[in-house]
């Protein structure tokens, strides 16, 4: 592709509720425990929304914070994308609704749905505008609060998601200086229905009826076996595509849906654990949040150190998965 312009991330940054449910509330709840959840998926704690704060709300910290660090000022910003499989209302989008409380009011806005895929789908989504130089600065948002679609009686679904948000400022510069390596998103139409959340449970003739809860339904081992079937694939995709090789990465960062797929993937790609991010542990999967709530994390913890070819991995619901790998000076 001809690349009239280079792409720059210029501030990761992320937010997340102040409620924190830890692996021993849920035994309160339903019949589990800390040791199973540990053991099966890494997670002791997640975040959840509560006391007035949404999926709105979270974005908006996190937005002003990447602007703030990026020195954009809102009403520079061209365009906003918000990834999101559970906006707060179906509309009007999230997107629309971040930039009034910004004051982006030079902003095109609209709301990505592609699951926990959506940051890279929305990393992909917003290169273009800015290689082909429609845009110069984006800001990208990835959202979820699964919180209110988890039935809390039901103990294999429930421990696995948190809540919280994550965004990007994306800039452009001169095509010499792309820090946007590549990307490839891979879609498959999910038939068997393993991984939904519906919202059609009311039509014009049942509406008396009483409005069925719309809760995630998952089936877990067919999840997982999607995850470790995709992700080794589209690595050595990516990497054949822009010619590197895996040791050649500084880090990698795949979404956090179960520790257990983080290690089994890593130990499949054959890359040191000390390149491999995790921060599961104390926010559960966050869904389209969860790569840059990682990046964010691996920056504080400096385990993202500047440069840093980084590989990003997602994949969820759809289903979907894309990877991208991006050479930038994070901050
Ligand atoms: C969900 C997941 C952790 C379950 O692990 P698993 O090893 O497949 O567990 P199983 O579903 O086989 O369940 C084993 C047993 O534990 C029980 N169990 C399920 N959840 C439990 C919980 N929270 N606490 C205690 N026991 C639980 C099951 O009922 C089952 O009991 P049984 O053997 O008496 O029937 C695992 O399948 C997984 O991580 N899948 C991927 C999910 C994912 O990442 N989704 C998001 C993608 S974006």
């Amino acid at each position: 592709m001809q690349k009239n312009y280079g792409v720059k991330f210029l501030s990761f940054s992320g937010a997340l509720p102040s409620k924190v449910v830890k692996n021993t509330d849920l035994e309160k709840l339903f019949d589990t425990t800390d040791e199973w959840i540990y053991t099966r998926t890494g997670i002791k704690e997640r975040r959840v929304v509560d006391n007035g704060e949404s999926g709105l709300s979270l974005s908006l910290q996190t937005a002003k914070d990447s602007l703030n660090k990026a020195k954009i000022d809102p009403k520079a910003i061209d365009l906003i994308i918000v990834s999101t499989a559970t906006p707060d209302k179906l509309y009007p989008s999230m997107s629309c609704m971040l930039q009034g409380l910004l004051g982006a009011s030079n902003a095109a806005c609209f709301d990505l749905s592609a699951a926990c895929s959506g940051f890279i789908f929305g990393i992909a989504t917003a290169s273009q505008f800015i290689y082909t130089g429609q845009y110069k600065n984006i800001l990208l948002v990835g959202v979820d609060i699964h919180s209110r679609f988890l039935d809390w009686n039901e103990r294999s679904v429930a421990v696995l998601f948190g809540d919280g948000a994550g965004s990007v400022v994306m800039s452009s510069c001169m095509a010499k200086d792309d820090e946007l390596m590549g990307f490839i998103l891979r879609s498959e139409s999910d038939t068997k229905l393993d991984l939904t959340l519906d919202n059609e449970n009311v039509t014009f003739s049942q509406f008396k009826n009483q409005i069925s809860p719309n809760f995630v339904k998952m089936n877990g081992k067919a999840i997982y076996q999607f995850a470790l079937r995709v992700v080794p694939e589209i690595t050595n995709q990516i990497l054949d595509k822009v010619n590197l090789s895996i040791d050649q990465i500084d880090c990698l960062v795949l979404h956090q849906a179960n520790q257990r797929i983080i290690d089994a993937v890593s130990e499949r790609l054959n890359i040191p654990k000390s390149k491999v991010l995790s921060n599961i542990q104390n926010v559960g999967n966050t869904s389209a949040a969860s790569i840059p709530l990682a990046i964010v994390d691996g920056i504080k913890s400096k385990r993202i150190k500047s440069p840093c070819k980084m590989l990003l991995i997602g994949f969820g619901a759809g289903l979907t998965w894309g990877a991208s790998i991006i050479d930038c000076n994070i901050n």
